[in-house]
């Protein structure tokens, strides 16, 4: 277990070439304990599970824990005595070698206090107690816990001001006590938990200033402070701790709806990272700073509602609109309706900016020998100025410079941003690698994920992971271990894999690589299941309308498509359990060239038992190798089902499907093989429903040579049904990306 985790950046790629360029997302990624356990428990599940007694200091933390609660619901009464080993029966508590290493009690209607009893739980990582209605003050105690990552006490009821010792925690990586009746100022020494990513502190009663010690953090990428009653100014020192400005990873700063006073600090432009800055409702004074317009992320800024003056630099003007200037009585030039003032003929009265210069120059024949050596003696102070600035820059820098050195060898790297490239401390042996994706995820939201299967199959089972700090699922695939290949040979093959993104594949997101050969996978996750269930197993009201289906039809094709002609690559295994249904019922090919990452004979194996449910073609039989005809052949059958309604695993008088649909079809009663609830509208669809019926048959021809190519299937598709629009891109596009 102690082998250094690698990340791994992956270079942007545009092999589609229609997608937008990306940047890939990666994050810190401890990818541990939990989710592999939980894996192992599942695979081991015939073996006894010798479980590990919970310490004794453990045992006594989470008895004094449970009894500063009010558990109204019932929700902890699994926690007693005779249930106590390895945790496993504990509601929300998740134990390793007899320790305590996550609470999860979310949304469970907990009231009462969260016990100091708790900073005995000295493996603890990850609390997470949000939406409940607990009181009290944030326990002192959890400066003690030296392995704590996450916190999350959002929407509660929490008073008092937040414990300084929180800083102690050397490995925090996310601090959300949002919404709660906080009290008090922020302490500065937050800062000194040297991997903070997300601090969110909004909506709370907190008050004073914001430490610069913040301002000055690298690993820092949320910082919400927004709705509290801060004052002072805003710090004008971000960016200023290190030579290299990329080492600023700061995305999110929300002050909003605060008391902050004092100007826009043009430090901020040093932010090349801020996608969204909101200063919005406080009593900020001055100029928008010019610099600001420097920052090339910048997608949401609001300044909107404070004593803001001056003109609205152009860029910005352009780049958002009137909402993000409004309520500022002197501020312009951000809307047709608020013009700046034209440079002001002589006799008119001049605007302060204006008026300067033009001052000076009505002035300058009159300077008197007092004036000039008044004027010589400032200039001379401005060089000593500037001359001292200068050192103490130089100064600086090489303390940072020796600092980050000597930061190097003993503290490990803090959170990486996206797209950088990243080695992490020796927590978990192992290494992940990211492909391009939406989803931003720290190892500690995987850490504690609860995850369920979805599924078994010879490649390994398939898993829904919840990510609990934002509800985001992921599908994590386990392979097995026996039948993958070695893991060079694995890797360039995955790699390959993670590069492919059609609307209708489903994307491939990351794989990790575990110290003793766990390979996992991490998909997308549809929440519309398979096409199989969802064709087969839904209720006798729900019908499926025609549209629906044919959609589903020429989404798998056009993936298919893509595969066969961009790809250069068969699918081998389709069948309606591999096609899933996102949000919308769009269609996505799943488990994409996984036998790939199969051992030669374990994938052929795959395939010769893919016939089994009855999508195998024919020449399957005496082959044994996959082709596009064969996909075809398939591809062929998921037509069938989407017409008839009925699955392929069904017998029907002893024949397949395809048989049997052809049977039908030569005794000229053609209307019996639709499914019922198509014919009812047969009168408008007949003959798309016979068309459509033709071509799956043509598919499903017996002679390979006589199927067509997957681009001609789409083709006719596309004719019977010429409205059916490309669905929309892979999500991924949605992400900002990052530019360097
Ligand atoms: C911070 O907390 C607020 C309130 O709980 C939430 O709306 C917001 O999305 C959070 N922001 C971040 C960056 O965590
Ligand atoms: C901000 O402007 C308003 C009106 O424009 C004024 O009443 C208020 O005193 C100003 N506040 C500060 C802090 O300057
Ligand atoms: C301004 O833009 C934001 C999004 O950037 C949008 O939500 C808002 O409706 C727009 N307001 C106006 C007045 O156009």
């Amino acid at each position: 277990m102690d082998d250094p985790i690698q990340l791994e950046a992956k270079a942007d790629w545009s092999s589609c070439s229609n997608t937008k360029k990306e940047k890939q997302k990666l994050a810190h990624f401890l990818f541990s304990l939990s989710l592999l356990l939980f894996l192992n428990f599942q695979l081991v599940s015939s073996k006894k599970w010798d479980g590990i007694i919970v310490t004794q200091a453990d045992y006594q933390a989470l008895n004094a824990f449970k009894h500063d609660l009010v558990d109204t619901r019932g929700v902890l009464r699994s926690w007693d005595n005779s249930n106590l080993t390895a945790c496993s029966g504990w509601t929300g508590i998740k134990c390793v070698n007899g320790q305590v290493i996550a609470i999860n009690l979310p949304w469970r209607g907990l009231g009462g206090r969260i016990s100091e009893k708790i900073g005995q739980l000295q493996a603890l990582r990850r609390l997470s107690l949000h939406d409940n209605l607990l009181v009290g003050p944030v326990p002192t105690s959890l400066g003690f816990l030296p392995n704590l990552r996450g916190v999350y006490l959002f929407n509660n009821r929490l008073s008092r001001s937040i414990p300084p010792s929180i800083g102690n925690c050397l490995v925090l990586q996310t601090l959300d006590l949002s919404n709660n009746q906080l009290t008090g100022i922020i302490p500065p020494s937050l800062a000194n938990s040297t991997r903070l990513y997300r601090l969110n502190l909004s909506f709370n009663g907190i008050s004073g200033p914001i430490p610069v010690s913040l301002s000055q953090s690298q690993t820092l990428t949320f910082l919400a402070l927004q709705h509290n009653n801060l004052s002072g100014s805003v710090p004008d020192s971000w960016g200023s701790k290190s030579v290299n400005l990329s080492s600023y990873q700061l995305k999110l700063l929300s002050l909003d709806h605060n008391f902050l006073s004092g100007k826009i600090p043009a430090s901020l432009s040093k932010l090349s990272f801020l996608e969204e800055l909101n200063l919005s409702h406080n009593t900020i004074e001055g100029e928008i700073p010019m610099p600001l317009v420097n920052l090339q992320n910048l997608s949401s800024f609001d300044v909107s509602y404070n004593n803001l003056s001056g003109t609205v630099p152009s860029v910005l003007a352009k780049k958002f609109n009137s909402s993000s200037f409004v309520g500022n009585n002197q501020l312009c030039g951000y809307s047709s309706s608020t013009p700046c003032p034209s440079p002001a003929p002589e006799n008119n009265l001049p605007t302060p900016s204006q008026g300067a210069p033009q001052a000076q120059k009505k002035h300058r024949r009159k300077l008197s020998t007092k004036d000039i050596i008044l004027i010589a003696a400032g200039a001379l102070l401005l060089v000593l100025l500037i001359i001292c600035c200068v050192l103490l820059c130089c100064l600086i820098r090489k303390r940072s410079a020796s600092k980050a050195k000597n930061g190097a060898t003993e503290d490990p790297k803090p959170v990486p941003a996206a797209g950088t490239e990243a080695e992490s401390s020796t927590e978990t042996g192992g290494k992940l690698v990211h492909f391009d994706g939406p989803f931003v995820f720290t190892a500690d939201d995987l850490l504690c994920a609860s995850a369920e299967i979805m599924g078994k199959s010879t490649y390994g089972t398939a898993y829904k992971a919840t990510l609990e700090d934002n509800n985001n699922q992921v599908a994590v695939r386990r392979l097995r271990e026996k039948i993958t290949k070695a893991q060079k040979e694995f890797e360039l093959e995955v790699s390959e894999l993670g590069k492919i993104r059609h609307p209708n594949i489903l994307a491939l997101r990351a794989y990790y690589l575990g110290p003793k050969g766990e390979k996992l996978l991490v998909y997308d996750y549809m929440p519309n299941g398979s096409l199989a269930s969802f064709l087969h197993a839904r209720g006798p009201e729900t019908t499926i309308p025609w549209p629906t289906r044919m959609t589903i039809a020429i989404g798998i094709t056009r993936g298919l498509c893509y595969l066969h002609t961009e790809q250069n690559m068969v699918h081998g295994n389709l069948t309606s359990s591999n096609i899933l249904l996102d949000e919308h019922n769009n269609p996505k090919i799943a488990d994409v060239g996984l036998s790939r990452l199969m051992t030669t004979t374990a994938s052929a194996n795959v395939i010769a038992t893919a016939g089994t449910m009855g999508y195998r073609a024919p020449e399957f039989s005496k082959l044994k190798h996959a082709s596009t005809k064969t996909d075809v052949f398939s591809l062929g059958v998921i037509i069938l089902e989407l017409l008839t309604g009925k699955s392929p695993s069904e017998a029907t008088d002893g024949l397949d499907l395809p048989q049997w649909v052809a049977s039908i079809v030569k005794e000229e009663w053609t209307n019996e093989v639709f499914d019922v609830e198509l014919i009812r509208d047969a009168p408008n669809i007949g003959d798309e429903l016979l068309n459509t019926l033709k071509l799956a048959l043509h598919c499903v021809d017996p002679s390979p040579a006589a199927r067509p190519e997957a681009h001609q299937v789409l083709q006719k598709l596309e004719e019977i049904k010429p409205e059916v629009p490309a669905s929309g891109d892979d999500g991924a596009a949605e992400v900002p990306a990052k530019s360097e």
